[in-house]
């Protein structure tokens, strides 16, 4: 039983929907900390890991949501999707799961509102300029493997006109599609699932994802500088965004002529 939360089965019914292994099982939930804490629970709770790979974990409510670099992540009850993937993934694929999950994002927001997302690297996916959705990677290592979190917050029905997120103003796909209702978030979940899936059978099948990834990405070329947190300091980088290396690092020329290849960080672009 999972501590701190209480069951809904709206999206449950999806799990038939789809050949490929992400939503199965699907939990939906009304209410718990954090999604990533129950995916959390749940490999802990595990004595075969690799029966979790696919699992899908779904809250209308999250009283801890979290971002990266120890942000929060708010959400009103019932508008978005707040949703955590259990994967054990091969190897070869582990790195490239966060770019798989915000390239499903960017897509389904497409989907709704044709050609307006974009991705900020790493993960932030954008609709004009502002972040429609973020994107969280974290990972358990047991005595039997590595198991890695896929955290995904998409702004769906939440009004934002005036709202700053994280340094950036946030939108959702309502407001994108100027819609005067709310939308079914059935309908965006369904969307979703059906990308993941065949984003996550393309990787499976040794196809890359990385050049429908980049073409998305926004900032390529201009000045930047890089944040890099760690638990002591922040370094922080400073150069031209040239490009990103077959791995989704961002490659940064330094003034000196250097070029740094960077895993993980936050983008600020100069002007
Ligand atoms: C970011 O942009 O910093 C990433 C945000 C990720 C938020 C999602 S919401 C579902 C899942 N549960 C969490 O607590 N965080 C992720």
């Amino acid at each position: 039983m999972l501590a701190n939360t209480s069951e809904s089965s709206d999206f449950t019914s999806l799990e038939d929907e789809f050949q490929g292994r992400i939503g199965k099982p699907i939990l939906h939930l009304r209410n718990t900390t954090s999604t990533m804490d129950v995916a959390r629970e749940l490999i802990n709770e595990s004595n075969h890991d690799a029966d979790l790979h696919g699992t899908t974990i779904f809250a209308d409510e999250q009283t801890k949501g979290r971002g990266r670099f120890d942000r929060t992540w708010d959400s009103e009850p019932g508008k978005d999707i707040l949703v955590s993937l259990i994967l054990s993934p091969r190897t070869a694929i582990a790195g490239r799961l966060p770019i798989m999950a915000s390239l499903a994002v960017a897509i389904t927001v497409d989907h709704f509102s044709p050609d307006v997302s974009s991705i900020k690297w790493p993960n932030d996916v954008l609709v004009h300029g502002k972040k429609i959705s973020g994107v969280i990677a974290e990972s358990v290592t047991t005595d039997r493997s590595f198991v890695g979190i896929i955290g995904i917050g998409l702004n769906v029905n939440r009004r934002t006109d005036s709202e700053r997120s994280r340094g950036y103003l946030a939108t959702s796909i309502r407001d994108v599609s100027e819609s005067s209702q709310d939308l079914d978030r059935k309908a965006v979940v369904t969307v979703l699932l059906a990308n993941l899936n065949e984003l996550h059978d393309a990787l499976d099948r040794g196809e890359s994802i990385m050049p429908e990834w980049r073409e998305k990405l926004v900032g390529l070329g201009s000045p930047v500088e890089v944040s890099m947190p760690s638990e002591e300091s922040v370094e922080v980088i400073a150069g031209v965004a040239e490009d990103v290396d077959e791995f989704g690092r961002l490659l940064i020329r330094e003034p000196d002529g250097t070029l740094r290849a960077v895993a993980a960080g936050e983008v600020t672009t100069r002007t």
